[in-house]
């Protein structure tokens, strides 16, 4: 049996992807495991949009936009291979899920706090995937943030927010990440 410990110390972001489907069994488990997220005062805050190829189609036009304003940016001269890459990685996934979190305009602490919660529920389903060998990728690139996205997403901006994409699938590779030592990270008061 895999142990939690295990799961949450050895995961990784993923940044490649075979193109083998991920079954919609472990895609459940994982939106089961984010559903079960702690949030204060029971507003569950979050909400999950699994994003089929016909509504990642439609996104291109956003992707390639996004792509030629960060090539302009950048000086760069490639700027075909640029969109191609940025379509790819929208495209390719085989799991590409948008997590929102609940707006309170009026509300700020419970922005905050709901924003916390849905960060919470967002990891636990990345925990879910990674304990089935499937692994993700939490991206909030600018095409996560674009108003047309939410339009094309049909996402209300005005009472959601998109805290970022999800891509998952079975990794290609793992990478090393080095964290800090727990004595640069905690103080123990006495
Ligand atoms: C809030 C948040 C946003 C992130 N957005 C991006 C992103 O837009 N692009 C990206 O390549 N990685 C993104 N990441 C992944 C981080 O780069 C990654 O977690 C970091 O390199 C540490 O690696 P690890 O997740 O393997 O421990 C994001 C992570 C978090 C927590």
């Amino acid at each position: 049996m895999t142990r939690l410990q295990d799961v949450i110390n050895n995961r990784r972001s993923i940044y490649q992807f075979t193109d083998e489907i991920v079954d919609d069994e472990i895609l459940q488990q994982a939106l089961l495991a984010a559903s079960n997220a702690p949030c204060h005062k029971h507003t569950h805050p979050w909400k999950f949009y699994i994003l089929g190829n016909d509504i990642r189609k439609k996104l291109i036009p956003t992707i390639t936009k996004l792509a030629n304003i960060k090539s302009e940016k950048m000086q760069s001269k490639n700027f075909e291979s640029n969109v191609e890459r940025a379509i790819n990685k929208i495209v390719q996934p085989p799991l590409l899920v948008a997590v929102t979190s609940k707006k309170s305009h009026d509300d700020k602490f419970r922005e905050k706090e709901d924003y916390a919660a849905s960060v919470c529920a967002l990891h636990n389903m990345v925990l879910s995937l990674w304990e089935n060998g499937v692994g993700a990728q939490w991206s909030t690139g600018s095409i996560t943030r674009d108003l047309q996205t939410y339009s094309t997403l049909s996402i209300d901006y005005e009472s959601e927010e998109i805290i970022g994409f999800v891509k998952a699938g079975y990794p290609v590779k793992v990478r090393e990440v080095k964290k800090k030592a727990l004595s640069e990270i905690v103080t123990y008061l006495d």
